[in-house]
């Protein structure tokens, strides 16, 4: 399925070394983190260990510490850095002019597609 990219904030509307969530309706929420070199990641805003927000740790170079148990969760990944084991879902990221997208067809997976074929 190709990529419909939506823009769902600017590069500065992020704190540095923090996140911003982006809201889904019936999902959970997704955390854009920016890095202290301007770079943006997604990642779903659980914790692979017990479901902690991520969006609300700390970001250091290309990682998150989570607020709950301080795992430390990579960035491009949504790993847990051992010891931890365990991901969290990634999203496709792009950013264009200083905006971010988000590729809608990950945000709100289609269910029923064959149907609508
Ligand atoms: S919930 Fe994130 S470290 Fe425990």
């Amino acid at each position: 399925m190709s990529q419909q990219w939506k823009a769902v904030c600017n590069v500065a509307d992020i704190p540095v070394l923090g996140a911003r969530v982006v809201k889904r309706a019936t999902q959970p929420d997704v955390a854009i983190f920016r890095n202290s070199e301007d770079e943006v990641f997604a990642l779903l805003d659980r914790c692979p260990h017990k479901g902690g927000p991520l969006s609300q740790g700390i970001v250091f170079k290309d990682r998150v510490a989570c607020p709950l148990h301080n795992w430390n969760i990579q960035l491009d990944s949504g790993c847990a850095t051992a010891p931890d084991e365990g991901c969290t879902q990634k999203f496709s990221i792009k950013v264009e002019q200083g905006k971010v997208f988000l590729d809608m067809n990950e945000l709100q997976p289609v269910s029923g597609e064959a149907a609508a074929a």
